[in-house]
Protein backbone atom coordinates (compact mmCIF):
# COMPACT_ATOMS: atom_id res chain seq x y z
CA UNK A 1 0.00 0.00 0.00
CA UNK A 2 2.98 2.76 0.99
CA UNK A 3 4.61 1.61 -2.03
CA UNK A 4 1.98 1.95 -4.24
CA UNK A 5 0.32 5.10 -6.23
CA UNK A 6 -3.22 5.63 -6.33
CA UNK A 7 -4.95 3.97 -9.06
CA UNK A 8 -5.49 5.78 -12.13
CA UNK A 9 -2.56 8.06 -11.12
CA UNK A 10 0.99 8.23 -12.63
CA UNK A 11 4.70 9.01 -11.57
CA UNK A 12 6.03 11.55 -14.17
CA UNK A 13 10.47 10.17 -14.23
CA UNK A 14 13.42 11.28 -15.34
CA UNK A 15 13.67 10.04 -19.10
CA UNK A 16 9.88 10.79 -19.35
CA UNK A 17 9.46 14.11 -17.72
CA UNK A 18 11.45 16.01 -20.78
CA UNK A 19 8.67 15.41 -22.96
CA UNK A 20 6.35 17.16 -20.43
CA UNK A 21 8.75 19.66 -20.02
CA UNK A 22 8.82 19.80 -24.25
CA UNK A 23 4.93 19.60 -23.86
CA UNK A 24 4.61 22.87 -21.42
CA UNK A 25 7.55 25.04 -23.13
CA UNK A 26 5.81 24.87 -26.41
CA UNK A 27 2.87 25.51 -25.08
CA UNK A 28 4.40 28.94 -23.57
CA UNK A 29 5.81 29.76 -26.67
CA UNK A 30 2.75 29.70 -28.72
CA UNK A 31 0.70 31.24 -26.41
CA UNK A 32 3.14 34.14 -26.20
CA UNK A 33 2.92 34.38 -30.23
CA UNK A 34 -0.69 34.40 -30.27
CA UNK A 35 -0.66 36.80 -27.17
CA UNK A 36 -2.16 35.08 -24.27
CA UNK A 37 -1.21 35.36 -20.92
CA UNK A 38 -0.52 32.46 -18.02
CA UNK A 39 -3.41 32.30 -15.58
CA UNK A 40 -3.01 29.60 -12.73
CA UNK A 41 -5.96 28.96 -10.95
CA UNK A 42 -6.22 26.56 -7.10
CA UNK A 43 -6.72 22.64 -7.49
CA UNK A 44 -10.08 22.62 -5.99
CA UNK A 45 -12.90 25.19 -5.77
CA UNK A 46 -16.42 25.23 -4.39
CA UNK A 47 -18.27 22.04 -5.70
CA UNK A 48 -21.22 24.38 -6.78
CA UNK A 49 -18.79 26.14 -9.07
CA UNK A 50 -18.68 22.56 -11.43
CA UNK A 51 -22.49 22.06 -10.72
CA UNK A 52 -23.28 25.26 -12.41
CA UNK A 53 -20.87 25.33 -15.16
CA UNK A 54 -20.05 22.26 -16.15
CA UNK A 55 -23.65 21.24 -15.78
CA UNK A 56 -25.60 18.88 -13.42
CA UNK A 57 -26.68 15.92 -15.77
CA UNK A 58 -23.00 15.60 -17.08
CA UNK A 59 -20.72 12.41 -16.38
CA UNK A 60 -18.14 14.61 -14.75
CA UNK A 61 -20.75 16.11 -12.23
CA UNK A 62 -22.81 12.89 -11.73
CA UNK A 63 -20.16 10.28 -11.39
CA UNK A 64 -16.63 11.38 -11.88
CA UNK A 65 -15.95 14.35 -9.27
CA UNK A 66 -13.60 13.89 -6.07
CA UNK A 67 -15.60 15.83 -3.98
CA UNK A 68 -15.49 16.23 -0.20
CA UNK A 69 -16.52 18.58 2.54
CA UNK A 70 -13.60 20.14 4.55
CA UNK A 71 -12.72 20.84 8.17
CA UNK A 72 -14.60 24.21 7.89
CA UNK A 73 -18.00 21.81 6.62
CA UNK A 74 -17.76 23.54 2.87
CA UNK A 75 -18.03 21.34 -0.05
CA UNK A 76 -14.91 21.50 -2.34
CA UNK A 77 -13.92 19.64 -5.39
CA UNK A 78 -10.63 18.63 -6.95
CA UNK A 79 -10.90 20.41 -10.10
CA UNK A 80 -11.87 18.22 -13.51
CA UNK A 81 -11.14 20.54 -15.77
CA UNK A 82 -10.42 24.18 -16.36
CA UNK A 83 -12.80 26.49 -17.87
CA UNK A 84 -14.79 26.97 -14.96
CA UNK A 85 -12.19 28.10 -12.58
CA UNK A 86 -10.83 30.25 -14.74
CA UNK A 87 -14.35 32.06 -15.49
CA UNK A 88 -14.84 32.25 -11.92
CA UNK A 89 -11.44 34.23 -11.62
CA UNK A 90 -11.71 35.84 -14.38
CA UNK A 91 -15.16 37.18 -12.90
CA UNK A 92 -14.15 37.58 -9.46
CA UNK A 93 -10.95 39.37 -10.11
CA UNK A 94 -13.21 41.62 -12.76
CA UNK A 95 -10.53 41.13 -15.62
CA UNK A 96 -14.11 42.17 -17.92
CA UNK A 97 -13.19 45.49 -16.87
CA UNK A 98 -10.21 45.72 -18.54
CA UNK A 99 -9.36 45.68 -22.19
CA UNK A 100 -11.16 42.78 -24.15
CA UNK A 101 -10.67 40.17 -25.19
CA UNK A 102 -9.04 38.83 -22.05
CA UNK A 103 -6.71 35.62 -23.59
CA UNK A 104 -5.67 33.18 -21.10
CA UNK A 105 -3.39 29.70 -21.14
CA UNK A 106 -2.63 27.33 -18.11
CA UNK A 107 -1.20 23.84 -17.77
CA UNK A 108 -1.55 21.86 -14.92
CA UNK A 109 -3.44 18.55 -13.23
CA UNK A 110 -7.27 17.71 -13.46
CA UNK A 111 -9.09 15.40 -11.67
CA UNK A 112 -11.74 12.78 -12.72
CA UNK A 113 -12.83 9.52 -10.98
CA UNK A 114 -13.15 7.41 -14.22
CA UNK A 115 -12.97 4.20 -14.86
CA UNK A 116 -8.52 3.79 -15.53
CA UNK A 117 -7.41 2.54 -19.09
CA UNK A 118 -4.36 3.51 -21.40
CA UNK A 119 -5.52 7.28 -21.90
CA UNK A 120 -7.55 7.42 -19.27
CA UNK A 121 -6.60 8.50 -15.90
CA UNK A 122 -7.88 9.63 -12.68
CA UNK A 123 -5.26 12.79 -12.36
CA UNK A 124 -4.32 13.66 -15.91
CA UNK A 125 -3.20 17.04 -17.73
CA UNK A 126 -4.46 20.11 -19.70
CA UNK A 127 -2.63 22.56 -21.59
CA UNK A 128 -5.19 24.61 -22.29
CA UNK A 129 -6.87 28.56 -23.22
CA UNK A 130 -9.94 30.71 -22.74
CA UNK A 131 -10.91 33.31 -24.26
CA UNK A 132 -13.39 36.13 -23.24
CA UNK A 133 -15.31 38.93 -24.52
CA UNK A 134 -15.90 38.48 -28.26
CA UNK A 135 -18.57 37.31 -30.50
CA UNK A 136 -16.24 37.10 -33.34
CA UNK A 137 -15.71 33.71 -35.60
CA UNK A 138 -12.54 34.67 -36.10
CA UNK A 139 -11.75 34.29 -32.15
CA UNK A 140 -12.93 30.69 -32.76
CA UNK A 141 -10.79 29.95 -36.16
CA UNK A 142 -7.87 31.57 -33.89
CA UNK A 143 -8.46 28.91 -30.75
CA UNK A 144 -8.12 26.03 -33.21
CA UNK A 145 -5.41 27.06 -35.45
CA UNK A 146 -3.22 27.70 -32.54
CA UNK A 147 -4.18 24.26 -31.08
CA UNK A 148 -3.39 22.49 -34.41
CA UNK A 149 -0.25 24.77 -34.74
CA UNK A 150 0.74 23.28 -31.12
CA UNK A 151 0.57 19.75 -32.47
CA UNK A 152 2.32 20.30 -35.03
CA UNK A 153 5.22 22.14 -33.43
CA UNK A 154 5.57 19.31 -31.18
CA UNK A 155 5.55 16.79 -33.88
CA UNK A 156 2.63 14.78 -33.36
CA UNK A 157 1.49 14.20 -37.28
CA UNK A 158 -2.00 12.42 -38.36
CA UNK A 159 -4.44 14.46 -35.76
CA UNK A 160 -7.67 15.56 -37.21
CA UNK A 161 -10.03 18.64 -36.25
CA UNK A 162 -13.41 17.59 -35.81
CA UNK A 163 -15.83 21.13 -35.76
CA UNK A 164 -19.68 21.18 -35.34
CA UNK A 165 -22.08 23.43 -33.93
CA UNK A 166 -24.40 22.54 -31.18
CA UNK A 167 -26.50 25.57 -31.56
CA UNK A 168 -27.07 28.18 -29.08
CA UNK A 169 -30.83 28.89 -26.85
CA UNK A 170 -32.81 30.10 -29.65
CA UNK A 171 -32.34 27.06 -31.30
CA UNK A 172 -31.37 24.38 -28.66
CA UNK A 173 -35.68 23.59 -27.52
CA UNK A 174 -36.77 23.03 -31.11
CA UNK A 175 -33.81 20.51 -31.51
CA UNK A 176 -34.50 18.66 -28.04
CA UNK A 177 -37.90 18.51 -29.27
CA UNK A 178 -36.89 16.88 -32.88
CA UNK A 179 -34.73 14.54 -30.69
CA UNK A 180 -37.57 13.23 -28.14
CA UNK A 181 -39.29 12.54 -30.97
CA UNK A 182 -36.65 10.51 -32.62
CA UNK A 183 -35.85 8.72 -29.73
CA UNK A 184 -38.79 8.36 -27.65
CA UNK A 185 -40.16 5.07 -29.78
CA UNK A 186 -36.57 3.51 -29.66
CA UNK A 187 -36.17 4.48 -25.64
CA UNK A 188 -36.17 0.49 -24.39
CA UNK A 189 -33.51 0.26 -26.83
CA UNK A 190 -31.09 2.73 -25.79
CA UNK A 191 -28.81 1.96 -23.04
CA UNK A 192 -29.81 2.91 -19.18
CA UNK A 193 -27.79 6.21 -19.21
CA UNK A 194 -29.10 7.71 -22.52
CA UNK A 195 -32.68 6.56 -21.11
CA UNK A 196 -32.06 8.94 -18.51
CA UNK A 197 -30.26 11.45 -21.24
CA UNK A 198 -33.85 11.29 -23.09
CA UNK A 199 -35.39 13.35 -20.38
CA UNK A 200 -32.86 15.45 -18.77
CA UNK A 201 -30.16 16.08 -21.60
CA UNK A 202 -31.25 14.04 -25.03
CA UNK A 203 -29.10 16.17 -27.50
CA UNK A 204 -25.80 14.23 -25.20
CA UNK A 205 -27.58 10.53 -26.62
CA UNK A 206 -25.88 11.65 -30.08
CA UNK A 207 -22.58 10.90 -29.06
CA UNK A 208 -23.20 7.95 -27.09
CA UNK A 209 -20.25 5.34 -27.37
CA UNK A 210 -22.10 2.63 -26.60
CA UNK A 211 -22.45 0.34 -29.94
CA UNK A 212 -26.29 -0.03 -29.46
CA UNK A 213 -26.97 4.23 -29.23
CA UNK A 214 -24.62 4.57 -31.93
CA UNK A 215 -26.87 2.25 -34.42
CA UNK A 216 -30.04 4.31 -32.97
CA UNK A 217 -28.71 7.35 -33.02
CA UNK A 218 -27.27 7.10 -37.02
CA UNK A 219 -29.97 8.92 -38.45
CA UNK A 220 -31.15 10.99 -35.74
CA UNK A 221 -31.46 14.59 -36.00
CA UNK A 222 -28.84 16.88 -35.44
CA UNK A 223 -27.44 20.26 -34.18
CA UNK A 224 -26.70 21.38 -37.67
CA UNK A 225 -30.05 20.92 -38.93
CA UNK A 226 -31.59 23.27 -36.70
CA UNK A 227 -29.58 25.82 -36.57
CA UNK A 228 -30.95 29.40 -36.19
CA UNK A 229 -30.00 31.81 -38.60
CA UNK A 230 -27.46 33.49 -36.17
CA UNK A 231 -25.74 30.15 -35.54
CA UNK A 232 -25.45 29.03 -38.88
CA UNK A 233 -23.93 32.23 -39.84
CA UNK A 234 -21.19 31.97 -37.60
CA UNK A 235 -20.41 28.28 -38.20
CA UNK A 236 -20.21 29.07 -42.20
CA UNK A 237 -17.82 32.03 -40.93
CA UNK A 238 -16.00 30.13 -38.53
CA UNK A 239 -15.29 27.37 -41.59
CA UNK A 240 -14.56 30.17 -43.86
CA UNK A 241 -11.69 31.68 -41.91
CA UNK A 242 -10.23 27.87 -41.12
CA UNK A 243 -10.03 27.40 -44.98
CA UNK A 244 -8.34 31.18 -44.92
CA UNK A 245 -5.76 29.88 -42.51
CA UNK A 246 -5.45 26.66 -44.68
CA UNK A 247 -6.44 24.33 -41.79
CA UNK A 248 -8.15 21.37 -42.52
CA UNK A 249 -11.04 20.15 -40.83
CA UNK A 250 -13.75 17.55 -40.74
CA UNK A 251 -17.29 19.00 -40.01
CA UNK A 252 -18.57 16.25 -37.80
CA UNK A 253 -22.29 16.80 -37.32
CA UNK A 254 -22.47 14.13 -34.55
CA UNK A 255 -19.84 15.50 -32.10
CA UNK A 256 -21.81 16.64 -28.82
CA UNK A 257 -19.00 17.16 -25.97
CA UNK A 258 -19.46 15.69 -22.60
CA UNK A 259 -19.41 19.45 -21.00
CA UNK A 260 -22.86 21.38 -20.90
CA UNK A 261 -21.91 24.61 -21.40
CA UNK A 262 -21.06 24.65 -24.69
CA UNK A 263 -22.76 26.79 -27.53
CA UNK A 264 -22.35 27.56 -30.92
CA UNK A 265 -18.86 26.08 -31.98
CA UNK A 266 -17.48 22.79 -30.57
CA UNK A 267 -14.46 21.09 -31.68
CA UNK A 268 -12.24 18.01 -31.38
CA UNK A 269 -9.06 16.99 -32.18
CA UNK A 270 -8.18 13.08 -32.82
CA UNK A 271 -4.84 11.37 -32.87
CA UNK A 272 -4.49 7.86 -35.20
CA UNK A 273 -3.73 5.11 -32.85
CA UNK A 274 -5.16 5.89 -29.33
CA UNK A 275 -8.10 3.42 -30.05
CA UNK A 276 -11.24 4.52 -27.89
CA UNK A 277 -9.16 7.58 -26.15
CA UNK A 278 -8.39 8.83 -29.42
CA UNK A 279 -9.57 12.49 -28.66
CA UNK A 280 -6.21 14.31 -28.18
CA UNK A 281 -8.01 17.85 -27.24
CA UNK A 282 -11.23 19.70 -27.49
CA UNK A 283 -12.90 22.99 -27.12
CA UNK A 284 -15.33 25.19 -28.00
CA UNK A 285 -17.47 28.68 -27.35
CA UNK A 286 -19.84 28.59 -24.01
CA UNK A 287 -21.28 31.95 -24.72
CA UNK A 288 -23.53 31.88 -21.41
CA UNK A 289 -21.53 30.26 -18.91
CA UNK A 290 -20.05 33.67 -17.42
CA UNK A 291 -23.68 34.29 -17.04
CA UNK A 292 -24.37 30.99 -15.63
CA UNK A 293 -21.56 31.91 -13.03
CA UNK A 294 -23.28 35.25 -12.32
CA UNK A 295 -21.66 37.25 -14.40
CA UNK A 296 -22.68 39.51 -17.00
CA UNK A 297 -23.26 38.14 -20.29
CA UNK A 298 -19.82 37.81 -22.00
CA UNK A 299 -18.85 35.04 -24.97
CA UNK A 300 -16.09 33.06 -24.43
CA UNK A 301 -14.14 30.17 -25.97
CA UNK A 302 -10.91 27.94 -25.37
CA UNK A 303 -9.93 24.34 -25.95
CA UNK A 304 -8.12 21.75 -23.66
CA UNK A 305 -5.56 19.38 -24.72
CA UNK A 306 -4.57 16.40 -22.91
CA UNK A 307 -0.83 15.63 -21.79
CA UNK A 308 -0.59 11.82 -21.04
CA UNK A 309 -3.01 11.47 -24.23
CA UNK A 310 -0.74 13.55 -26.30
CA UNK A 311 2.71 12.10 -24.99
CA UNK A 312 0.82 8.12 -25.79
CA UNK A 313 0.14 9.55 -29.49
CA UNK A 314 3.65 11.00 -29.42
CA UNK A 315 4.91 7.42 -29.25
CA UNK A 316 2.67 5.27 -31.38
CA UNK A 317 3.96 7.71 -33.78
CA UNK A 318 7.37 7.00 -33.04
CA UNK A 319 8.45 10.52 -32.35
CA UNK A 320 11.13 10.80 -30.06
CA UNK A 321 12.54 13.27 -27.85
CA UNK A 322 16.12 13.88 -26.54
CA UNK A 323 16.25 12.30 -23.02
CA UNK A 324 18.07 14.87 -20.41
CA UNK A 325 22.12 14.50 -21.04
CA UNK A 326 24.36 14.36 -18.26
CA UNK A 327 25.93 17.07 -16.47
CA UNK A 328 28.91 18.97 -17.80
CA UNK A 329 31.50 17.97 -15.70
CA UNK A 330 32.11 15.62 -12.49
CA UNK A 331 34.28 16.41 -10.14
CA UNK A 332 36.52 13.64 -9.17
CA UNK A 333 39.42 13.57 -6.04
CA UNK A 334 42.00 11.81 -5.65
CA UNK A 335 41.60 11.68 -1.94
CA UNK A 336 39.13 12.38 0.76
CA UNK A 337 41.12 15.49 1.99
CA UNK A 338 40.82 17.16 -1.13
CA UNK A 339 36.88 17.20 -0.65
CA UNK A 340 36.39 20.85 0.22
CA UNK A 341 39.50 22.14 -2.44
CA UNK A 342 37.44 20.57 -5.41
CA UNK A 343 33.83 21.26 -4.13
CA UNK A 344 35.11 25.30 -4.00
CA UNK A 345 35.91 24.42 -7.80
CA UNK A 346 32.73 22.74 -8.28
CA UNK A 347 30.75 25.68 -7.23
CA UNK A 348 32.52 28.04 -9.12
CA UNK A 349 31.34 25.96 -11.99
CA UNK A 350 27.78 26.02 -11.62
CA UNK A 351 27.99 30.23 -10.45
CA UNK A 352 29.24 30.09 -14.48
CA UNK A 353 26.58 27.98 -15.51
CA UNK A 354 28.42 24.61 -15.79
CA UNK A 355 25.72 22.06 -15.39
CA UNK A 356 28.45 19.44 -12.55
CA UNK A 357 28.65 17.33 -10.12
CA UNK A 358 30.74 15.45 -7.77
CA UNK A 359 30.82 12.18 -5.07
CA UNK A 360 28.74 11.84 -1.99
CA UNK A 361 29.06 8.37 -1.39
CA UNK A 362 33.10 8.35 -0.60
CA UNK A 363 34.06 6.76 -3.79
CA UNK A 364 37.91 5.85 -4.72
CA UNK A 365 39.04 7.83 -7.78
CA UNK A 366 38.20 4.31 -10.11
CA UNK A 367 34.93 4.15 -8.78
CA UNK A 368 34.38 8.08 -9.06
CA UNK A 369 35.54 7.91 -12.85
CA UNK A 370 33.30 4.46 -13.17
CA UNK A 371 30.18 6.82 -12.03
CA UNK A 372 31.11 9.91 -13.95
CA UNK A 373 30.55 7.69 -16.86
CA UNK A 374 27.27 5.76 -15.76
CA UNK A 375 25.69 9.39 -15.32
CA UNK A 376 26.83 10.68 -18.73
CA UNK A 377 29.42 13.54 -17.57
CA UNK A 378 30.83 15.31 -20.79
CA UNK A 379 34.14 16.29 -19.05
CA UNK A 380 35.83 15.00 -15.42
CA UNK A 381 37.94 17.46 -13.73
CA UNK A 382 40.34 15.40 -11.11
CA UNK A 383 41.66 17.24 -8.18
CA UNK A 384 45.27 15.99 -7.42
CA UNK A 385 47.50 17.37 -4.30
CA UNK A 386 50.84 17.74 -6.81
CA UNK A 387 48.67 19.28 -9.50
CA UNK A 388 46.40 21.79 -6.87
CA UNK A 389 49.49 22.79 -5.19
CA UNK A 390 50.94 24.03 -8.43
CA UNK A 391 47.27 25.46 -8.64
CA UNK A 392 46.27 22.83 -11.76
CA UNK A 393 43.71 20.47 -12.18
CA UNK A 394 43.62 17.44 -14.85
CA UNK A 395 40.79 17.84 -17.26
CA UNK A 396 39.33 14.78 -19.03
CA UNK A 397 37.52 14.13 -21.93
CA UNK A 398 34.98 11.16 -21.18
CA UNK A 399 34.09 10.12 -24.78
CA UNK A 400 38.41 10.12 -25.99
CA UNK A 401 40.28 9.57 -23.03
CA UNK A 402 42.21 12.65 -23.86
CA UNK A 403 43.81 14.57 -20.53
CA UNK A 404 45.43 17.86 -20.19
CA UNK A 405 46.39 19.77 -17.04
CA UNK A 406 44.58 22.90 -17.08
CA UNK A 407 44.96 26.23 -14.57
CA UNK A 408 41.86 26.38 -11.83
CA UNK A 409 41.38 29.26 -12.85
CA UNK A 410 40.85 28.93 -16.52
CA UNK A 411 39.04 24.98 -16.10
CA UNK A 412 35.71 26.92 -16.17
CA UNK A 413 36.68 29.00 -19.40
CA UNK A 414 37.91 25.90 -20.89
CA UNK A 415 35.32 23.67 -20.21
CA UNK A 416 32.88 26.22 -21.78
CA UNK A 417 34.98 26.64 -24.72
CA UNK A 418 34.98 22.88 -25.04
CA UNK A 419 31.20 22.67 -24.94
CA UNK A 420 30.61 25.25 -27.05
CA UNK A 421 32.54 24.03 -30.37
CA UNK A 422 31.14 20.84 -29.57
CA UNK A 423 27.68 22.28 -30.53
CA UNK A 424 28.97 24.36 -33.13
P1 LIG B 1 -12.56 17.70 -22.18
O1 LIG B 1 -12.92 17.22 -23.56
O2 LIG B 1 -13.32 17.12 -21.06
O3 LIG B 1 -12.69 19.28 -22.24
O4 LIG B 1 -11.01 17.45 -21.96
C1 LIG B 1 -10.04 17.91 -22.86
C2 LIG B 1 -8.99 16.83 -23.11
O5 LIG B 1 -8.46 16.37 -21.87
C3 LIG B 1 -9.53 15.57 -23.78
O6 LIG B 1 -9.60 15.74 -25.18
C4 LIG B 1 -8.48 14.55 -23.39
O7 LIG B 1 -7.36 14.65 -24.26
C5 LIG B 1 -8.08 15.01 -22.00
N1 LIG B 1 -8.75 14.19 -20.97
C6 LIG B 1 -10.02 14.31 -20.52
N2 LIG B 1 -10.29 13.40 -19.56
C7 LIG B 1 -9.16 12.67 -19.40
C8 LIG B 1 -8.78 11.58 -18.55
N3 LIG B 1 -9.62 11.05 -17.66
N4 LIG B 1 -7.52 11.08 -18.67
C9 LIG B 1 -6.65 11.59 -19.57
N5 LIG B 1 -6.95 12.64 -20.38
C10 LIG B 1 -8.18 13.16 -20.31
C11 LIG B 1 -12.44 20.08 -21.17
O8 LIG B 1 -11.91 19.74 -20.16
C12 LIG B 1 -12.83 21.53 -21.43
N6 LIG B 1 -12.54 22.30 -20.23
C13 LIG B 1 -12.09 22.08 -22.64
C14 LIG B 1 -12.44 23.51 -22.91
C15 LIG B 1 -11.70 24.58 -22.59
N7 LIG B 1 -13.53 23.92 -23.51
C16 LIG B 1 -13.51 25.24 -23.56
N8 LIG B 1 -12.41 25.66 -23.00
Amino acid sequence: MLTNRPRGTNDILPGQVEKWQLIEETMRCISAEYNYQEIRTPIFEHTELFIRGVGETTDIVEKEMYTFVDRGERSVTLRPEGTAPVVRSYLENRLNSGPQPVKLYYTGPMFRYDRPQSGRYRQFHQVGVEAFGSHHPALDAEVMSMAMEFYRRIGLVDVELHINSVGCPECRPQLKEKLCEYFRPRESDLCSNCRQRLVKNPLRIIDCKNPGCQEIAKDAPTPLDHLCSDCKEHFDSVCEYLKALGIPFVINPRLVRGLDYYTHTAFEIMAKGLGAQSSVGGGGRYNRLIEECGGPSIPGIGYALGVERIILALEQQGVETAPSPGPDVFVAILTPDLKADAFKILSKLRKKGISSDQDYLGRSLKAQMKYASKINAKYTIIVGNDELEREMVILREMDTGEQSEVPVEDAAAKIKERLASCTD
